[in-house]
């Protein structure tokens, strides 16, 4: 059985519901276990515990963390994550923030890379509609992204695939460039 440590950041329940939705998903997956964690409630001993990681962090105030993240974001400057491999997933709102559209996990996505985990699960960008965003990497984002706001109906399907494709890119050597 192999675990995986979900952190997730949330302020008014979105990312929070998204987690226990992917997490479901990896259930269904035979050999995977998810535990997942409050990043505002968590140290980074606990992440460090994970060589499977999944965070989950929505964009706030324009292009800002989430606050919760946003407070934890400092300790990535003393972990060393080497050898792990972070998959990643972002909520925001296309329509309202079409010019911020995740802005924070490209942040994120940033950091963990820097401290230098593999960050596994990019996910195509062609099926949203929005002017600029900090999450991408030529055309796919840097992780799941999914709009609550305008595309609520798209999200189920988008968790299956994705949840799919982590636990392949965990299984396997992959790594990234
Ligand atoms: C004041 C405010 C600012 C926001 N700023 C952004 C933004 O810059 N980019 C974006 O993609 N979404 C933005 N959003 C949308 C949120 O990311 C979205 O509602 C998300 O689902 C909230 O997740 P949570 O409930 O887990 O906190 C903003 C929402 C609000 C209310």
């Amino acid at each position: 059985m192999a675990k995986v440590g979900l952190f997730f950041g949330s302020s008014t329940g979105n990312t929070e519901a998204v987690s226990y939705q992917i997490k479901q998903e990896m259930d269904t997956h035979d050999g995977w276990e998810v535990d997942v964690h409050n990043i505002g409630s968590s140290t980074p001993e606990k992440l460090m515990e994970y060589d499977y990681l999944i965070m989950g962090i929505p964009t706030w105030n324009t292009g800002e963390l989430q606050d919760d993240w946003d407070i934890f974001l400092p300790n990535f400057a003393n972990m060393d994550m080497s050898g792990k491999k972070v998959a990643m997933f972002g909520l925001g709102d296309q329509n309202g923030y079409g010019y911020n559209f995740l802005d924070a996990l490209g942040i994120l996505a940033d950091e963990v890379m820097k401290s230098g985990a593999y960050v596994i699960g990019l996910w195509k960008s062609d099926t949203y509609q929005f002017e600029e965003s900090k999450a991408t990497i030529e055309d796919h984002f840097l992780g799941l992204g999914v709009d609550q706001e305008g595309q609520e109906e798209m999200t189920t399907n988008r968790i299956k695939t994705w949840v799919a494709q982590v636990i392949e890119q965990f299984n396997t050597n992959y790594e990234p460039a």
